[in-house]
């Protein structure tokens, strides 16, 4: 049976009741049997400086790239803020980008996939295709399809859990394409 494979996820979302936080729960939960979803959270990760840069990676950003240094393949849960990705996940994947003293760069050539939840119509999509974008220049490899941009999040995402059971399916779809995705890469 091939390696059981280890992905980690985060949210772009550090609000309590978010629904992405959520969504990503619902991930772990219907992670298929040969892969497992470790959920880490970018909350305490500081603004990104190159002065602090300069003087050594801050523990919290340290632990950060070292978990996603060790990932098979990494799961974005994003909200959309004005169109684009949230400050703070931008702010999480700049660091992540960065090369150290001795040329690590965590994300670069990286199998990850996107899904996001939103309380309006259209899901997140403009604000994924922003992430999409920035992935290039991060020599990241996103996943196409199938994409999950969950709309009207309020009536499908009831106490913290994922209730809607066509949003649970395309899910667990693109956790298998993302697994498959991920096997091909490491080929
Ligand atoms: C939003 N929201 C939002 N929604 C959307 O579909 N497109 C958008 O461009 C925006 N822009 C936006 C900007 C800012 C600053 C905020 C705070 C919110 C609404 C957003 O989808 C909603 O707040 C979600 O609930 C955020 O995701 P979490 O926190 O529930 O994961």
């Amino acid at each position: 049976m091939a390696k059981k494979l280890h992905i980690v996820g985060f949210s772009g979302s550090l609000r309590k009741e978010s629904y992405n936080s959520a969504l990503l729960r619902a991930a772990q939960e219907l992670m298929p049997d040969d892969a497992e979803l470790e959920i880490i959270s970018i909350a305490d990760i500081p603004f990104f400086n190159e002065d602090v840069e300069k003087d050594g990676m801050p523990a919290p950003v340290q632990a950060f790239r070292d978990t996603l240094q060790a990932a098979d393949a990494i799961l974005i849960a994003m909200p959309e803020y004005n169109y684009s990705m949230p400050g703070v996940l931008k702010n999480a994947l700049d660091w992540a980008s960065r090369p150290d003293a001795n040329k690590v760069m965590p994300v670069s050539d990286k199998p990850f996939s996107v899904i996001g939840a939103s309380s309006g119509a259209y899901g997140t999509a403009r604000g994924q295709h922003h992430l999409r974008q920035t992935s290039v220049n991060m020599n990241m490899h996103p996943l196409t399809k199938p994409e999950v941009m969950v709309t009207f999040a309020d009536k499908k995402i009831v106490d913290g859990k994922l209730t809607d059971e066509p949003t649970r399916n395309v899910l667990k779809d693109h956790l298998e394409a993302l697994i498959t995705w991920t096997r091909r890469l490491q080929k």
